[in-house]
C-alpha cells in the first residue's frame, strides 16, 4: 500500500504487535504491508492461517458460537454448516464494482472507474480502524498449483472467518503456500477485504456483519483488490472473482495468455480419445449443468476439469493449455437437484460444505428449491421465518450458494489436478436466445470465433408472461469481469493467434440451448441431450462430421447430429438448426450499437468481421 496516508503504528494493539514478532514468515513485503493494514485497520488481533483441519474445526466451532453459522445434521452432511447473510448483502454488487486503472480509458466504456488516488484516498478513511474489535486474518493463497512453473500467488487479510472457510475449500491456502512463497521471494496480489463493521467496546457482534457502503476495487497494475463492506461470495473470497478473472485477464494481457469465464469439460468418445473443451455462458444458462452434463449417447463419456474459471497458457510450441485455478465448487444451489444435476448433488452430500443463505429442514439439513421433487412440509426459510408450501415465497434465496471442494465430486477427471493443465480442444462459447441463434455452430475461424464471442448474447428471463426478455450483450460470458478495457480485450483475443499461430488455435463454437419453436416449445431438449451437440463438435475436431456452410457458421445438417433413441420431433431440431437470413439482418443493427458502445477499441479485425457476415447475408 504505497502512496496512502497510513495508520498509526502506535495504536497496534499488544496482541498485535506479539503476532507481528512471531509471525510464521519472513517475507519482508508481507510483514510490511500486515503491519501496516493493521495500523490502519486496528485489530484486536492477527492470525496466520495455516489452513490446517485443527485450524477449521476451531474457526467453525466460532462460528457456530457467534450465531453465523448452524452446524448441520452429521449424519446427513458431516462438517457443514449454514450461514445466513444480511439481506442486502446477497449477491456480487456490479454496481458498486471498480477497475481503478490510471486512466479512464484503461478501464474502458464496461467497468466503473475512479482515479486510483482518489479511491485509495476513499477507502483508506473507509478502513481506518473499520477492524476494531476483531480479528486480522492472513491468508496466503495460490490459485492454480502450488507446483506450477509460475504459481500465481495471493495474501487475503480479512476480518471474517467466514471468508478463511470459504476460501479454505475455493483455493489452496495457508503454511504450504506461504512457505513456497517464501523460498521463492515471489510476488503476490494484495487482497484487502473488509467486511466494514467495527465493533465498540462492550458491543455485541452480529450474525453477518457488513456495511452498506460496498467498494469492490481493482487496481489491475498494482495488481492490488481492495474490497469492503460485504461478506458474500464474489465480492469477498477475493481469489475468485476478484484475482482469477478480473486482475488475472489484466496479467494474462501482459503475459500472453487468457484469463476466461469457462468451465472445463473433459469428453472421451467410444474409442477412449479425449478432448478438453473450455465453455463461456453468462449467468442463468445452465453453466453448472453443463460442467457436469451426463451423456445420453452410447459410449461417450463426460468429465469435469472446472466449473467457472479457465486459465489457457499456451506451451512452447504454441500449444494451448487449460486449467482451472479453483479449488470448489461455489454454485448456486436453487435448480440444482437430484434429478437436475446428481454429480452435483452427491458432491455436497459427503459434507464438508458451507451453504449460504438456504433453507434448514426440520431435521438439521438444507433444502432449496429444484433440490427434490417433493417439497418439504416445513422449513426455517433463508431469512429465519417459518415456511410452508403455501408461504408464497421461495424457502431459499435465488442467489443462495454451495461452497463444496471439487474433488468431492464424482466426475471430477484426475488430471484436474495436472499443475501443467491440459490440452485445449475447442472453445464454446453460448448464450439464451429464442430465436436467431442455431443450437451449434463451428466459426470458420479465430477471428470469426473471436466476433462470435465479442457479440456473446443473451436474454435476460422476462418476469412478465410472453413478454420477449432483453438481449444483452456479454462478451465471452466477461461483461462483469474484464479488468481492463473491453476492446483491448477483444485486441488481446484477436493478437493471440498472431502470436502463438493460428494453426494452434482452439476450434471455436457458439452455442444455444434455448431456441424456441414457432409454437413457443423449447426447440432442443437440452441437458444430458446436449451431449450430441458435444459429439458433434468432438467430431468436427476429428474431422468426421459433415456440416452445410451458412452466413453465420458452419452448422450440422440435421443428419450430421447423432439423434439415436432422441425423444424429440425432428422438425423441432430441423427448427433448433435453422439460420434465417432475415432474423439475422434484424441482428446487426444490436451489433452495430454494442461495438460503438465498445468505443474505438474494438479491433479492425473484429469489425471486419461484423462487415463480412452483413456481405454473407446479402449474397
Ligand atoms: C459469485 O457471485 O461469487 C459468483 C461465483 O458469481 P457467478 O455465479 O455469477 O459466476
Ligand atoms: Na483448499
Ligand atoms: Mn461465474
Amino acid at each position: 500500500m504505497t502512496d496512502i496516508v497510513v495508520g498509526n503504528s502506535d495504536k497496534l494493539k499488544p496482541a498485535v504487535e506479539e503476532a507481528l514478532k512471531s509471525a510464521p514468515t519472513q517475507h519482508q513485503r508481507l510483514l510490511d504491508w500486515v503491519r501496516e493494514v493493521a495500523a490502519l485497520t486496528e485489530p484486536e488481533t492477527i492470525h496466520w492461517v495455516d489452513g490446517s483441519q485443527e485450524e477449521w474445526d476451531r474457526l467453525t466451532s466460532e462460528l457456530v458460537d457467534a450465531g453465523t453459522f448452524v452446524r448441520l445434521n452429521e449424519d446427513e452432511f458431516p462438517n457443514s454448516f449454514a450461514a445466513f447473510s444480511d439481506p442486502e448483502d446477497v449477491a456480487r454488487v456490479e454496481e458498486r464494482t471498480f477497475i481503478c486503472s490510471s486512466t479512464r480509458e484503461g478501464a474502458g466504456p464496461t467497468n466503473n472507474w475512479v482515479d486510483p488516488e482518489e479511491m485509495k484516498a476513499t477507502l483508506t478513511e473507509k478502513y481506518r480502524g473499520c477492524m476494531r474489535g476483531r480479528t486480522l486474518y492472513v491468508i496466503p493463497f495460490v490459485m492454480g498449483h502450488l507446483g506450477a512453473k509460475d504459481p500465481k500467488f495471493g495474501v487475503e487479510l480479512t476480518d471474517s472467518a467466514y471468508v478463511v472457510c470459504s476460501m479454505r475449500i475455493m483455493a489452496t491456502i495457508g503454511q504450504d503456500v506461504l512457505r513456497t512463497m517464501e523460498e521463492k521471494d515471489a510476488f503476490f496480489v494484495e487482497a484487502l477485504h473488509s467486511v466494514g463493521a467495527p465493533l465498540d467496546e462492550g458491543q455485541d457482534d452480529v450474525a453477518w456483519p457488513c456495511n452498506p457502503d460496498k467498494y469492490i476495487v481493482q487496481f489491475p497494475e498494482d495488481r492490488a483488490i481492495w474490497s469492503f463492506g460485504s461478506g458474500y461470495g464474489g465480492n469477498a473470497l477475493l481469489g475468485k472473482k476478484c484475482y482469477a478473472l478480473r486482475i488475472a485477464s489484466a496479467i494474462a494481457h501482459d503475459e500472453g495468455w487468457l484469463a476466461e469465464h469457462m468451465l472445463i469439460l473433459k469428453v472421451t468418445d467410444p474409442q477412449g480419445e479425449t478432448h478438453y473443451i473450455s465453455a463461456a455462458f453468462p449467468s442463468a444458462c445452465g453453466k453448472t449443468n453443463f460442467a457436469m452434463i451426463e451423456p445420453t449417447i452410447e459410449g461417450w463419456k463426460a468429465e469435469m476439469v472446472g466449473d467457472d474459471i479457465s486459465w489457457i497458457t499456451f506451451d512452447d510450441e504454441g500449444k494451448p493449455r487449460v486449467i482451472n485455478p479453483e479449488a470448489g465448487l461455489f454454485g448456486v444451489a436453487p435448480g440444482t437437484g437430484w434429478t437436475t444435476n446428481p454429480n452435483a448433488m452427491r458432491g455436497v452430500a459427503k459434507g464438508n460444505t458451507i451453504f449460504t443463505n438456504v433453507a434448514l429442514t426440520d431435521n438439521g439439513g438444507v433444502w432449496w428449491e429444484g433440490m427434490t421433487d417433493e417439497v418439504p412440509e416445513h422449513l426455517i426459510d433463508w431469512k429465519g421465518q417459518d415456511w410452508t408450501p403455501d408461504s408464497g415465497r421461495p424457502a431459499a434465496h435465488p442467489n443462495s450458494r454451495f461452497c463444496t471442494p471439487i474433488e468431492q465430486c464424482d466426475i471430477v477427471a484426475p488430471e484436474y489436478s495436472d499443475p501443467d493443465g491440459v490440452p485445449l480442444s475447442a472453445i464454446v462459447f453460448g448464450g439464451r436466445r429464442k430465436t436467431t441463434v442455431p443450437l451449434v455452430s463451428e466459426s470458420f475461424d479465430w477471428n470469426h470465433g473471436v466476433f462470435q464471442g465479442a457479440t456473446l448474447s443473451s436474454e435476460t428471463t422476462a418476469a412478465a408472461k410472453g413478454q420477449v426478455g432483453v438481449v444483452r450483450r456479454d462478451p465471452m460470458a466477461m461483461l462483469p469481469f474484464i479488468g481492463y478495457n473491453a476492446g483491448d480485450y477483444l485486441q488481446h483475443w484477436v493478437d493471440i493467434a498472431k502470436k502463438y499461430g493460428e494453426e494452434n488455435m482452439p476450434k471455436i463454437f457458439y452455442v444455444n440451448w434455448f431456441r424456441r419453436t414457432p409454437d413457443g416449445g423449447f426447440a432442443w431438449p437440452g441437458f444430458g441431450e446436449n451431449s450430441r451437440v458435444v459429439k458433434w463438435i468432438v467430431e468436427r475436431l476429428q474431422g468426421t462430421a459433415g456440416g452445410k456452410e451458412t452466413p453465420v457458421g458452419i452448422v450440422p445438417n440435421v443428419e450430421d447430429l447423432d439423434l439415436t433413441g432422441l425423444d424429440a420431433d425432428p422438425k423441432d431440431t430441423e427448427a433448433a438448426l435453422a439460420v434465417n437470413v432475415d432474423e439475422w439482418k434484424e441482428e446487426l443493427p444490436g451489433i452495430d450499437e454494442w461495438f460503438e458502445k465498445l468505443g474505438d477499441h474494438v479491433p479492425a479485425e473484429v469489425k471486419e468481421q461484423r462487415d463480412a457476415l452483413g456481405a454473407r447475408l446479402d449474397g
